[in-house]
């Protein structure tokens, strides 16, 4: 059987760590991204040579996401917090036949706890972008779920790079519910390429925390 045939959608930080679990794990990779320069900066050489597709374009454009998506089995967005991303992602994944959708949100957007409360409520005291995260997010994931496609909505608090992937990531992961503030790439990395080659967190929103 073939490997996955994945597409990460911008390879920012946090791209650029999906790109290199994915390959680590053997899948087939490829990237949208809108600058060649920039995305050799961000993986070097090496990893942009075992890439199997580069497509340049803007994730907002429908007949780019055709292009990109041909062939593909699973997306990954390294962008989120963007609803038009989003809105034309989703109805790209549906358009292409491709499996699954990964997206990052925030860690706003699971419950708090008790299984009731929006996380963002308990973090409101942080500050006014608190709210109006939990509201870009929020229509990500509305997109998505209007979309009736099969996803996972990955809701991290704050990412940053440490430089290597924890021993045991999964031990972290929650359902719906908050894992804690802090996530490094690496971990979010695994987090997102296991929701990409499995099914254990369909159609869930999950959050995974780093210990620092
Ligand atoms: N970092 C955090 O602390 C944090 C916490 C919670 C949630 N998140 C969510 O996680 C996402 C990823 O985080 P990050 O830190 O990796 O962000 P990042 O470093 O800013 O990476 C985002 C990438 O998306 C690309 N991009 C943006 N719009 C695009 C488009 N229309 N088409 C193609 N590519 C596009 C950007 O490319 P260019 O270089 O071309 O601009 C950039 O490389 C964020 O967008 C945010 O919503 C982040």
């Amino acid at each position: 059987m073939q490997p996955l045939s994945v597409l990460i959608v911008g390879v920012g930080g946090l791209g650029k760590c999906i790109a290199q679990e994915a390959l680590e794990r053997g899948l087939r990779v490829s990237v949208l991204v809108r600058n060649e320069a920039k995305l050799e900066a961000a993986l070097g050489g090496d990893i942009v040579a075992k890439l199997c597709k580069i497509t340049l374009g803007d994730g907002t454009r429908p007949q780019v996401l055709d292009e990109a998506m041909s062939g593909i089995d699973v997306v990954l967005s390294g962008r989120g917090a963007d609803p038009d991303l989003a809105f034309e992602l989703a109805a790209a994944v549906k358009r292409n036949d491709v499996k699954k959708l990964c997206w990052p949100a925030g860690t706003t957007n699971v419950l708090a706890d008790d299984g009731v409360t929006p996380n963002y409520e308990r973090l409101v005291h942080l500050g006014s972008w608190v709210e109006g995260a939990y509201r870009a997010h929020g229509a990500c994931i509305d997109a998505i779920r209007e979309a009736d496609i099969n996803y996972v909505i990955f809701c991290p608090g704050r990412m940053g790079s440490v430089g290597l992937r924890s021993t045991d990531v999964r031990a972290s992961v929650r359902i719906n519910r908050d894992s804690g503030p802090f996530v490094s790439y690496e971990d979010a990395a695994w987090v997102m390429v296991e929701a990409a080659t499995t099914n254990n967190f369909d159609r869930q929103l999950i959050s995974a925390a780093t210990k620092v």
